[in-house]
């Protein structure tokens, strides 16, 4: 048996437009081995979706292909008919979509949509298959899976959608899975959540991925090689460290100067000037030429093909050995570098009691039976010239929600991480921002309060669900002029 599960050779898949044939994908190369990561990135718009699309044979209706093969296993998916197409698709080659909102059936359950993958192809008998949802969506950190499998995809958030994809994705235990951006609207608790159970799934089972980031933080955790998309053809591929320690197309350096760890705290950000050319275009020269900074007169006489620079390591460059390798600096995921505003600066926006509550309605007459508390008391203040970030709460503390008084602890910049601190000292912070606001003795804070404050984040984020049971009538959301 061959180590390649998949290999993708010249893949075309063009869109029929006004101005002719728009190439969204233009002759595309590249193999994934059995248990590997294949990790696709580039600027949006370079065809990195409507590759994966033409690999599932699931384009949209304006485009096509127009040459090249997909090999599974050795075995060409192009030839095959719809009907044995779609045993491979689930069974075989799975896809997580890019937008989980517009990939889920809207009129049926979730439960239905990932029991459906199982009992299709796996045969799985109707109870085992109703305890494999919940054991699925469990798995990939949606809360409450049993009681959501009875749910429809409009009563979940934008990341729920994504797990209930994910598990979908995950339930027929595929050969290869096709992730396009799986966890772009996970926060980080659950995105690492799922990037671990997507490792341990191609550690048990050799499942091999192709997935689709703009995150090279992703890309450096999770994948074996790279390639890089630009104008709807690699211009690098290379494995995983040899590319992160060396990167070697001037688009791939310009993806890494961009970092903001690589660029300082203070310093500006890279930017690649200009766009990606329009794809209708018929190219005689380099696509980047209009944009790269090492242009040369033998960059405008024909495309470049792809250069072999090391074993494995290919270039679609005419200069890269001129070039040579990179002189960029260590990689670093550092926060961002952010211009520090004042952080005692009268608050640009303010906003205090926000709440939103979904009725839970229940029988023939649709009474309202409950509450999904969605937004519940969540107060916050972003001075002008200063940047807010969310932390996700951590593990939520079981059952040892205390009743904090307002200002009863000090404050002292840095994280708190036991539950009694933690609600303390949010509790604190919010009666020291809003003065104005009265706390409420009946705020739960501690069930999972948030409060991060370090020299490298300038601002605050108190995010405390449940929070107000017995909350004042009251919600503020007001824009404050900054003082002069
Ligand atoms: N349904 C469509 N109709 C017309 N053009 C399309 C369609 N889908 C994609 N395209 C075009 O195909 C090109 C490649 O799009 P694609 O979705 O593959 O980009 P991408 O690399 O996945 O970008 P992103 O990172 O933003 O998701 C773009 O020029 C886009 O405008
Ligand atoms: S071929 Fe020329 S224009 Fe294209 S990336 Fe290389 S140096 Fe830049
Ligand atoms: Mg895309």
């Amino acid at each position: 048996m061959s180590d390649i599960i998949l290999e993708v050779n010249g893949l075309r898949a063009w869109i029929d437009t006004a101005s002719g044939p728009l190439r969204a994908v233009d002759g595309v190369d590249f193999a994934i081995r059995r248990g590997e990561t294949f990790a696709l990135v580039g600027e949006s718009g370079s065809g990195k979706s409507m590759t994966a699309l033409s690999i599932m044979r699931l384009l949209p209706e304006a485009a096509r292909l127009a040459g090249g093969t997909v090999m599974l296993d050795g075995r060409d998916l192009f030839p095959l008919a719809e009907k044995e197409m779609r045993d491979v698709r689930g069974k075989r080659i799975a896809m997580i979509f890019q937008e989980p909102g517009t990939s889920l059936n809207p009129v049926m359950t979730v439960g239905t949509q990932v029991a459906e993958v199982l009992l299709r192809h796996l045969r799985t008998s109707g109870a085992e298959a109703s305890r494999r949802v919940v054991e699925l969506l469990d798995s990939v950190g949606l809360p409450s899976p049993a009681h959501r499998t009875a749910e429809y995809p409009f009563q979940l958030s934008g990341g729920m959608k994504q797990r209930v994809m994910i598990a979908m994705a995950l339930a027929a235990e595929p050969d290869l899975l096709v992730a396009d951006e799986p966890t772009t609207a996970l926060d980080v608790t659950i995105q690492a959540q799922v990037l671990d159970l997507l490792r341990d799934l191609q550690r048990k089972r050799g499942m091999a991925m192709l997935l689709i980031t703009h995150d090279l933080g992703i890309v450096s955790k999770m994948a074996h090689q790279v390639g890089v998309m630009y104008a709807g053809r690699l211009v690098e591929v290379a494995a995983r460290d040899r590319f992160f320690r060396e990167p070697r197309h001037p688009y791939s350096r310009k993806l890494f100067e961009s970092l903001p760890g690589v660029a300082g705290r203070s310093g500006e950000l890279a930017v690649i000037p200009g766009q990606v050319p329009a794809l209708t275009r018929v190219f005689s020269e380099c696509r980047f030429v209009d944009r790269c900074e090492s242009a040369a007169p033998a960059c405008r006489q024909g495309e470049p093909p792809l250069l072999e620079v090391a074993s494995g390591h290919v270039v679609r460059c005419v200069r890269t050995r001129e070039i040579g390798a990179s002189a960029l600096g260590r990689l670093s995921m550092d926060a961002p570098g952010t211009r520090q505003g004042d952080a005692h600066a009268p608050p640009l926006l303010q906003v205090r009691g926000l709440k939103l509550h979904f009725p839970i309605r229940k029988g023939v007459l649709r009474r309202t039976v409950g509450q999904v508390k969605a937004v519940d008391g969540v107060a916050l203040d972003i001075p002008a010239g200063r940047t807010l970030v969310e932390k996700p709460p951590p593990a939520r503390p079981s059952s040892s929600c205390c009743t904090p008084r307002p200002g009863a602890c000090n404050w002292t910049g840095l994280p708190w991480t036991s539950c009694a601190a933690a609600s303390c000292g949010a509790a604190g912070a919010i009666s020291r921002s809003c003065s104005r606001i009265p706390m409420h003795r009946s705020i739960r804070a501690c069930a999972s309060a948030t409060y991060w404050q370090r020299g490298n984040w300038p601002s605050v984020t108190i995010r405390m669900p449940g929070a107000l049971r017995v909350a004042p009538p009251r919600c503020l959301l007001r824009w404050a002029s900054p003082r002069r």
